[in-house]
């Protein structure tokens, strides 16, 4: 994605274009706190994100987006983005990550994008779900979907060199994860069960010094792919298997595989998988307050703060930006989106 860096000159780092993307979703999204619509919270974020990629000097091409383009009519899989010039990208989005977690006022709702260079990035095709185990980067060679959790968990303390009642798995509570709730209690380890939003569990499971060391379950695979650029960036470990919802869902994802080679429901995909790039880039902007990223506050009538994650994996670099903006600027040039 890099423009051909020569040897000993930074390149462009386009993450630092994008947070301005997932900045303004998560200004426009934090007016709908708590207002119980998630989807005039979704819309809002989309709407914000979508002009704001405009702006970006890029060949942007949607491989994970809102949906079709009959059911979404902005940042649809398969819409052009940018203004066209190189470099040529596939991006991943999710302008409001959390929407009901955004409608209840909610902890951990996160407007994320990702982008790595074209063909790279995984299209889950007609899967909805993915199963995913995540951890720190310490941890990322024991991460196996095939091993019984109570195996996994005593692996992880010993690596860690703590007791299993120590460690402490984020898991999102579901009827669909009773019995691997269950066998992470039985085996001794600490559950924390989520309302939404398993990419910033996934960020949280990835980082040092985390309250939590493990994310397991079964969520979104959009998450999952922009869950992969993130921690490849951060070092963190991830491992995927596609989850077919009914039979048939499975029989169209088996339909979609026999035209894609590569897509495997049996297989267990790692973060390099997901993202075939080590040229990745991810930005995500708190939209409500949580363990990873502060949500957008506003200050006076004047003016609101955000933070957001901007990581680059070419680099290893992972930047926290504080911004404030100036509220009635930004509403004289661009109305009451962002006020
Ligand atoms: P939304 O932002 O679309 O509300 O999704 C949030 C989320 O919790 C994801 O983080 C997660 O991967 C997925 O939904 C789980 O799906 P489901 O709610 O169907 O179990």
């Amino acid at each position: 994605m890099s423009t051909t860096p020569q040897l000993g000159r930074p390149d462009r780092n386009l993450a630092l274009e994008l947070v301005r993307t997932t900045e303004a979703a998560a200004l426009a999204a934090a007016r709908l706190i708590g207002m119980g619509d998630k989807i005039a919270a979704d819309q809002a974020a989309v709407d914000a994100m979508r002009i704001v990629l405009d702006t970006v000097q890029m060949d942007g091409l949607v491989v994970i987006g809102e949906g079709e383009k009959d059911e979404a009519p902005m940042l649809y899989n398969g819409e052009q983005i940018g203004d066209g010039s190189e470099p040529s990208v596939d991006i991943a989005v999710d302008p409001l990550e959390g929407t009901t977690l955004t409608a209840k006022g909610m902890p951990s709702a996160l407007s994320v994008i990702a982008m790595s260079p074209r063909g790279t990035m995984f299209d889950p095709g007609p899967c909805v779900y993915m199963s995913k185990l995540a951890g720190g980067g310490d941890i990322a060679d024991l991460l196996d979907l095939d091993r019984p959790m109570a195996d996994t968990l005593a692996l992880v303390a010993d690596r860690r060199d703590v007791d299993i009642r120590d460690l402490t798995v984020v898991v999102l509570d579901r009827p669909r994860h009773e019995d691997g709730i269950k066998a992470i209690r039985d085996a001794g380890a600490r559950v924390r069960l989520i309302a939404d939003g398993d990419v910033s569990a996934a960020l949280l499971a990835a980082s040092p010094r985390s309250p939590v060391d493990l994310l397991w379950g079964v969520g979104g695979t959009p998450e999952g792919v922009i869950s992969a650029a993130a921690l490849k960036s951060m070092g963190g470990g991830l491992v995927t298997r596609l989850y077919p919802r009914d039979d048939a869902e499975r029989q169209a994802a088996l339909d979609y595989a026999k035209a894609n080679p590569g897509y495997d429901l049996d297989k267990q995909m790692t973060q390099d998988d997901l993202v075939k790039s080590d040229d990745c880039v991810f930005s995500a902007t708190g939209v409500t307050d949580g363990d990873v990223l502060q949500g957008v506050r506003y200050q006076g009538r004047r003016s609101a703060t955000t933070e957001s994650l901007v990581m680059r994996s070419r680099s290893g670099t992972t930047r926290r930006i504080l911004a404030t903006h100036n509220r009635d600027k930004l509403r004289s040039y661009s109305g009451e989106r962002y006020g």
